[in-house]
């Protein structure tokens, strides 16, 4: 699955994601549109309308609400559903004072009682739909004291049909090593696992997942029956076709060509303008290509990313691409180290996630 990253993980970004998977289609299961607000969405607020914007393209589909007011979530989740969710999530791990200072993201691990009666409430307008509903959440808010592994089972009995857990607690925000055994205990209290079919809910994986052979790992050391990827598929979207081959096949596939790679630049540029705005486009675009930038020519590209990036306008972006493909921008001092982490206060669209600190 493509997790929620706020500002990064649009409708072109899921689409193009989705273009990437196995020829059958196979690879992602769901995307998800970044946390929305409940308040936002029934206010007809054009920034909540775009962040939840879905088409034909783009299932099947989860929208993700945050809050903390049970009746209006179960507000929030009937606009879902009239306007294309196939899946509704609770976002219970968001750790941004902007979310958890109002009681919603993480701060909902430390309140089950109003966690749960979210659920409830969510579950019983999504029924009547035949729409899931999801939770998506941290190990806990303190480091010392993990809640994921009791609040679930008590989620499950609410109504979730699913739990998405990222390895972290919120004192951890983005920093340290995913925990693979806190994600296992979850699994073990609520779980089906990828092993076989038994008791229980789908437990998705969640954090550090770079490459193919890192699904497997997660799932293997945690038994979840399937992994949602972020980061990783900011500069790598083919990754759920290349992790869907190495399950299903056990072989590796080979990396994309730098052409490929720089084709699907090309179609994320033209998929934003026609979803968006043309300045959206540019806006994304210009810093975006960082990210796709760690992986062409083994991310010795500064002086492709330059020129995108200084590009006045798309038609500009598309000439760029071309004469890189000719040849040009390549050779010289290229290499510049390592590309800096991404900063989530880079998002020009993301005015939660954009408070958050630079992230490892
Ligand atoms: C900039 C940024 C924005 C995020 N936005 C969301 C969000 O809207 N909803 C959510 O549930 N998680 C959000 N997350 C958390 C990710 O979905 C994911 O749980 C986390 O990044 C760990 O997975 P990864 O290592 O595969 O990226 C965000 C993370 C980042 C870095």
């Amino acid at each position: 699955m493509l997790a929620p990253i706020a500002g990064y993980c649009d409708l072109a970004f899921r689409i193009i994601c989705r273009q990437l998977t196995a020829p059958d289609g196979k690879g992602i299961g769901l995307a998800c549109t970044d946390l929305l607000s409940p308040q936002g969405l029934l206010r007809g607020s054009a920034t909540s309308l775009d962040l939840a914007a879905t088409n034909d393209l783009d299932k099947p589909v989860g929208m993700q609400l945050y809050g903390a007011d049970p009746a209006m979530m179960a507000e929030g989740a009937l606009w879902a559903v009239e306007h294309g969710a196939n899946v509704v999530d609770i976002n219970m791990g968001c750790p941004v004072d902007k979310v958890t200072k109002k009681d919603g993201g993480s701060r909902l691990l430390c309140i089950p009682d109003i966690a749960t009666e979210i659920v409830r409430a969510c579950v019983r307008v999504l029924e009547p739909h035949g729409v899931p509903l999801t939770c998506k959440m941290r190990l806990g808010w303190f480091n010392d004291h993990p809640v994921a592994e009791w609040l679930a089972p008590r989620l499950v009995d609410a109504g979730a049909c699913a739990i998405t857990i990222h390895g972290r607690t919120t004192e951890q925000k983005f920093q340290g090593e995913v925990n693979h055994d806190g994600i296992a205990r979850v699994v073990q209290a609520v779980g089906r696992t990828h092993h076989g079919p038994g008791p229980g809910i789908p437990v998705i994986g969640n954090g550090d997942i770079r490459a193919a052979a890192d699904v497997l790992a997660m799932m293997e050391r945690t038994g979840c029956a399937g992994v949602m990827i972020g980061r990783g598929a900011l500069s790598a979207p083919w990754i759920f076709r290349d992790a869907w081959h190495l399950i299903s096949t056990g072989e590796s596939l080979p990396e994309p060509s730098d052409e490929i790679k720089i084709e699907i630049i090309r179609s994320y540029v033209d998929l934003m303008a026609r979803y968006r705005t043309e300045q959206y486009a540019m806006v994304q675009i210009r810093r975006r290509i960082t990210w796709f930038g760690k992986r062409i020519n083994g991310g010795a590209c500064k002086r492709l990313k330059r020129a995108v990036s200084e590009a006045a306008d798309r038609a500009e972006v598309h000439s760029v691409l071309d004469r890189y493909l000719a040849g040009e921008f390549r050779g010289g001092r290229d290499w510049d180290g390592p590309t800096a982490a991404p900063r989530a206060a880079d998002s020009a669209d993301s005015p939660i996630y954009a408070e958050t600190p630079a992230l490892s």
